[in-house]
């Protein structure tokens, strides 16, 4: 693990994760050619964060996600057996998409077409005229998927042999985040939008806090404190592929009664008896490539996901997860203001990532400029350009071998 500190103190010229400070081409943020290659090289074979298992509470319990970029439909299910998996949505007869509902609970799935049954545990169950087919039904189970959970929260990989299990892609970082409150999440609030931007473009909005005093003046967002103004990052860290930040903490944080009411408090009399100030380590934010970042903070268990859709459309699923169910509907109120809040302050981002990817398509830069504290953003991008020209050899290297 590779930790800078501290970085609000970064000056000109310093290089905090090694990887250079030259301008970075412009075409990854708008091409499509660039974005074919993603798909394969990335988006096909890497672990995906899709859910959370407070999602698939009891056996029986099934959701179904669709990952636009592979044309795919995903259904999750837990078995009898307490055993999570996952399947491509797809019958095996003549390839009608099976569950149309995005989730609920159910032992077994009924093909509307020709009515083949599958089990929860993907297994073809019954077959109408199964003795006039050339195949067993023992062969016909639905597609599977790799799937796994760390920290509460489901991955799933389309490679159908990925080169690495979950444990080994979000090494030490799993430990980490197993003991934040996502983990023991039981409930969350949900937002999910569709935006006109690249999803590199419109992730690292979230990876560097430049803007926080331009765009978000009025929510507040950008709050500092006499030593750091602009409440710029503490610390970067990069972990192979992924990275982590300390953003810094206001040392007196002012919680207001709604806050620390959705966070599963008493309603405090006032701010002083909130009694919520997040630690140091709780304000950690860690991003696991490609496409999902989780801000740990002891009230708001912030997490986004960024899917691609083209190289110009993505789909961002933002969640606040709470634990403990609402008890009170002032305590649902108390959590959907909190995610009320958070799509004021995504509103204010929206127009200017769209407007940034509107200026990129034009293809007037070749290159854009990073500065010291957007060195996530650069990581994210060489990280990118690795997988990609890994895939390129490797097509190379097939085209050779043929
Ligand atoms: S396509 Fe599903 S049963 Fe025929
Ligand atoms: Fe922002």
């Amino acid at each position: 693990m590779n930790v800078q500190a501290p970085q609000f103190l970064t000056i000109k010229g310093e290089d905090p994760a090694g990887l250079g400070t030259a301008p970075v081409p412009a075409g990854p943020y708008y091409r499509d050619d660039w974005f074919e290659l993603e798909r394969e090289a990335i988006f096909k074979r890497t672990w995906l964060h899709i859910g959370h298992v407070c999602e698939l509470p009891e056996p029986g319990s099934f959701i179904v996600r669709s990952l636009d970029f592979a044309k795919a439909s995903i259904l999750i299910t837990r078995g009898k057996d307490g055993v999570i998996r996952a399947f491509h949505n797809v019958c095996t007869h003549r390839g009608t998409q099976l569950v149309a509902e995005t989730d609920g609970r159910k032992a077994s799935f009924t093909c509307r077409y020709h009515a083949w049954t599958f089990g929860n545990d993907g297994a073809l169950r019954a077959a109408p005229d199964m003795e006039r087919f050339y195949v067993e039904a023992k062969d016909c189970g639905l597609p599977k998927v790799a799937v796994d959970v760390c920290a509460g929260l489901i991955f799933v990989n389309l490679d159908p042999e990925p080169k690495q299990g979950l444990a080994d892609f979000i090494g030490p970082l799993a430990e980490e985040m197993a003991t934040r409150p996502v983990a023991k999440a039981t409930t969350f609030s949900e937002y999910v939008y569709e935006i006109e931007a690249n999803w590199k473009l419109t992730y690292d909005n979230f990876q560097e806090n430049y803007h926080l005093r331009f765009i978000h003046p009025r929510s507040g967002a950008a709050a500092g404190g006499p030593d750091n103004p602009f409440g710029y990052p503490v610390e970067y860290g990069f972990h192979g592929q992924h990275r982590t930040q300390l953003i810094w903490s206001n040392p007196a944080p002012q919680v207001t009664p709604i806050q620390a009411y959705a966070m599963g408090k008493a309603m405090p009399l006032a701010y002083a008896e909130a009694d919520v100030a997040p630690s140091r380590l709780d304000k950690q934010y860690f991003a696991l490539f490609p496409n999902f970042f989780l801000f740990g903070s002891p009230g708001t268990h912030f997490s986004h996901t960024v899917f691609p859709i083209s190289a110009t459309r993505s789909r961002g699923v933002i969640r606040l997860y709470w634990v403990g169910d609402d008890d009170s509907a002032s305590r649902r109120f108390s959590r959907e203001y909190q995610m009320a809040t958070a799509l004021d302050i995504h509103a204010e981002d929206r127009a200017v990532i769209e407007a940034g990817q509107r200026g990129l398509n034009s293809g007037a830069l070749r290159h854009i400029h990073l500065q010291s504290q957007e060195v996530l953003l650069r990581h994210l991008l060489h990280e990118v350009t690795k997988a990609v020209d890994a895939y390129r050899a490797e097509l190379v290297g097939e085209g050779e071998a043929k």
